[in-house]
């Protein structure tokens, strides 16, 4: 089985850019930061707070997560209820940060995520798959950004659907979000010794795609 980890900080385009990959190349996309989303998500409808882990750690045996493909793209399912839209609000995002810190919630989607990639091709985006959840994947993939560039293409992407950011609001959401998933204890975010590094800070969607693409195909 071939297996593609692209991990990197938030707002690099990852998911953009696997999903992209993902369907060209055949690859089954797993989006790993909507499972900790979903977690978040849970968490701020039963007002635990996302960062407290005894809170946390009890609400996990009342979850059940479900990925399904459908028409090509991932859908997650919480308990039943398709949540796919739901967890793309900017609170679930910061909401799934804190409960990614926490090792209950990793260790408790650690055999999904590994479970994915047992039977197919599968291409899959998060923190610490190159590090942690496929260690031996065929290639692995460091995308980053400059917090400036991020936070510039996450503005305009709000702007687009029409509502009106903070440019410097987001820049320093950005950061802080980077903070909390660099500093963590468990699985933080980090390059992993053989992933090979590609920063699209100066250039476009794409041009980074055709680099991504070629740095895989070179490989597989
Ligand atoms: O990629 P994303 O923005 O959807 O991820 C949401 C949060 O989940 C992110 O702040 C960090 C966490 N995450 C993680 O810790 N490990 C992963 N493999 C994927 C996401």
């Amino acid at each position: 089985m071939i297996s593609v980890a692209i991990d990197g900080p938030s707002g690099a385009g990852k998911s953009t850019m696997a999903k992209r990959l993902a369907a060209e190349l055949g690859y089954l996309y797993v989006d790993t930061g909507a499972m900790y989303r979903a977690i978040g998500l849970y968490a701020l409808r039963h007002g635990v707070d996302p960062k407290d882990r005894p809170g946390v750690e009890a609400l996990l045996p009342e979850i059940q997560l479900d990925v399904r493909l459908e028409e090509g793209s991932q859908h997650i399912y919480l308990n039943g209820e398709d949540v796919s839209a739901a967890i793309r609000a900017e609170e679930v995002g910061m909401a799934a940060s804190g409960v990614a810190a926490n090792p209950a919630v990793r260790a408790f989607l650690l055999d999904t995520q590994r479970e994915l990639a047992r039977s197919r091709d599968v291409l899959m985006d998060g923190r610490d798959i190159g590090t942690v959840v496929l260690p031996d994947a065929t290639v692995k993939i460091f995308l980053t950004a400059s917090a400036e560039a991020r936070a510039e293409r996450r503005y305009k992407e709000l702007l687009e659907k029409g509502e009106k950011p903070d440019y410097n609001t987001v820049l320093a959401d950005i950061v802080r979000r980077d903070e909390q998933d660099s500093n963590r204890a468990t699985a933080p975010l980090r390059q992993a010794p053989d992933a090979i590094l590609i920063d699209t800070s100066n250039i476009d969607a794409e041009q980074s795609f055709l680099l991504l693409k070629q740095t895989i195909l070179s490989r597989v």
